[in-house]
């Protein structure tokens, strides 16, 4: 399941990114890669523990907490603290599976859902598309800025080399409440169906009872 969640941050949060990202010492991002990834990997990235990437995480982790859609749509349970990363052009990541244990601060977070939040707008650059691979084929993602993608993070996916211009990123990972793609995402659908009918029909008889149902299915399956 792939969730395009808009407006995670305001073009003036965007704007603040990018000036920050301008000024900031960018590191060669194999710093994060584990062994395979380490051989088609080429951008760059800020420094983890820089106070840019800080400020920045910071900023993002504040946005999703009042996203309901990010909450919906991944039910998290630990959020390894954003990067950020850089690709000029000639630059690419070729495909690969995140690895899928990251510590921080002696925590360890399991990659249940990779989410890369789009900082460039579509039209500064040319290539740098992310390809994500699952069962039903493979898709390509360019979004506006400010805009997130979530997907498995157990699916196979590359960065397209960027041909014209800079895209630059926020990515990171999320434990989720739930590990199972398949259970997440059917509680997904129930969610979305129940605001829908509330939307349609507010007040109808089954909401009471379609909610009911998600909250015990969350109860049986949720790690907390
Ligand atoms: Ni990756």
């Amino acid at each position: 399941m792939m969730v395009h969640i808009p407006d995670v941050l305001t073009k003036e949060q965007v704007a603040r990114c990018r000036n920050v990202m301008l000024k900031a010492a960018w590191v060669d991002g194999r710093v994060t890669a584990g062994h395979q990834s380490m051989q088609v990997k080429n951008n760059l990235q800020l420094p983890e523990n820089s106070n840019e990437a800080r400020e920045l995480g910071d900023m993002v982790l504040q946005a999703l907490s009042r996203n309901n859609l990010f909450f919906s749509a991944v039910l998290p349970q630990q959020i390894f603290p954003p990067l950020f990363n850089r690709y000029d052009a000639g630059m690419v990541f070729g495909a690969h599976v995140d690895n899928a244990i990251r510590e921080f601060n002696g925590i360890r977070v399991r990659t249940d859902v990779s989410s890369t939040l789009f900082l460039s707008e579509p039209e500064d650059y040319d290539g740098g598309e992310l390809i994500v691979e699952d069962t039903y084929g493979s898709h390509s993602v360019k979004l506006p800025a400010g805009d997130m993608i979530v997907y498995p993070g157990t699916s196979l996916h590359n960065v397209t080399p960027i041909t014209r211009g800079s895209r630059i990123a926020s990515f990171f990972w999320i434990q989720s409440m739930i590990r199972d793609e398949s259970k997440r995402s059917l509680l997904f659908d129930l969610d979305m169906s129940i605001i829908k009918l509330n939307t349609d029909h507010p007040g109808h008889e089954s909401i009471v009872q379609l909610t009911s149902i998600y909250h015990n299915l969350l109860r049986q399956w949720a790690e907390v």
